[in-house]
């Protein structure tokens, strides 16, 4: 079985060829990130027809590359949504398109199955697990039951953890993806440095397992106000940014470890005990080393899936369509591009302006 994936759903423009056997035959990604980088975060309109630039080159490469042609394929999965509506619609509508031509299935991926089920093709495991995904759109912890079956346990009530990391980088004069320039920076701070700024820990030590991480942004906003005016001391920086990294983590660690507990009640016979960190924000070395830390005492073996599977990319849509055609779940061509698409539509809304999904 051979699936092409598609994914515009927010700036990197993706197409991938995997085969049923797990094997990722070609996965390019084309990252609109200098485009706008000007801006200090993404521009939707700049990223729809940027998307529209050069999602057909993408496709042709990435069948050549896999050595597929369109004729050999047996389905043609997209990204159906969440995510910025205009570069939704460019991936279906060119997805309906080589669909109708080939006469191929359709598959309309959640962007949010498709991170949640790439352990299942990086590492093959079996379900259930946990899985934390932190992106610059979405920070969700959820219980993956199955193809088409989660149970979110918590979600950000605000900002994303990766916005908050690229907003905190903004105000202390980094660049844009503010993460790991966020990282880079808190690595020059010993604890002492750190200490000079003492942060919030939002919703630590409370009920559930959702975030919060726009006070932290206000109280990051406050110190920075206290030093002198101008242009940040690079020691000064470093101390913010290591504050900063510091709080996110004691957070993760606190609504992940219920979590676990969560899990833990609700799978007590599943033997496999893994917790999954994905998205771009799982690059974080001292996030990891805090969640191995976490899941170790817990008798859970954390699984982070590469950084080149982890961030956007089209595999990762490919390998959920190949998981959901295996089960018949194929789409009509009059599918609706969706904005808005929760994976677990149980879950009670979080009430919040960033709230996606
Ligand atoms: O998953 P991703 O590549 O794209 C989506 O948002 O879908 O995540 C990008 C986010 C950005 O906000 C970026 O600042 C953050 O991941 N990020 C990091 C690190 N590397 C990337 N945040 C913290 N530490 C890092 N090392
Ligand atoms: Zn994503």
């Amino acid at each position: 079985m051979r699936v092409l994936g598609i994914e515009s759903s927010c700036d990197e423009t993706a197409a991938a060829v995997v085969r049923g056997d797990r094997a990722i035959l070609a996965n390019r990604v084309l990252s609109q990130i200098a485009e706008h980088r000007p801006y200090g975060g993404i521009v939707p309109e700049i990223a729809a027809r940027s998307h529209l630039d050069h999602i057909d080159r993408l496709i042709g490469e990435a069948l050549k590359e896999a050595g597929v042609t369109m004729a050999a394929l047996d389905g043609i999965a997209v990204t159906g949504g969440p995510g910025l509506i205009g570069g939704v619609i460019v991936g279906v509508m060119t997805a309906k398109a080589i669909a109708l031509v080939q006469d191929k299935p359709l598959l309309a991926v959640n962007h949010l199955e498709a991170h949640a089920l790439t352990a299942r093709l990086t590492d093959d495991l079996p379900f259930p697990y946990l899985l934390l995904l932190v992106t610059g759109g979405h920070t969700q912890l959820l219980i993956v039951e199955g193809v088409g079956r989660y149970v979110r346990l918590g979600t950000t009530v605000d900002d994303a953890l990766g916005e908050a990391f690229d907003k905190a980088a903004k105000m202390l004069g980094l660049d844009y993806p503010g993460g790991p320039l966020i990282e880079r920076a808190a690595a020059q701070a010993d604890a002492a440095a750190r200490a000079r700024f003492a942060l919030p820990r939002p919703l630590l030590g409370r009920p559930g397992c959702d975030f919060s991480f726009s006070g932290l942004k206000t109280a990051l906003r406050q110190a920075i106000a206290t030093l002198p005016p101008g242009p940040l001391a690079s020691g000064d920086v470093a101390a913010i940014a290591g504050a900063f990294q510091d709080a996110v983590t004691d957070v993760l660690a606190d609504r992940t470890g219920r979590a676990i507990d969560l899990f833990v009640a609700r799978h007590a016979q599943d033997a496999a005990r893994h917790l999954v960190v994905a998205g771009g924000v799982a690059a974080n070395r001292a996030l990891r080393a805090r969640l191995e830390t976490l899941a170790a005492a817990s008798g859970f073996r954390l699984v982070a899936p590469p950084p080149a599977l982890c961030t956007d990319n089209a595999a990762m849509v490919a390998w959920a369509g190949i998981e959901r055609l295996r089960l018949g779940l194929t789409d009509p061509l009059d599918f609706a591009p969706r904005p808005r698409w929760p994976l677990d539509p149980a879950a009670p809304p979080a009430v919040g302006a960033g709230v996606k999904a």
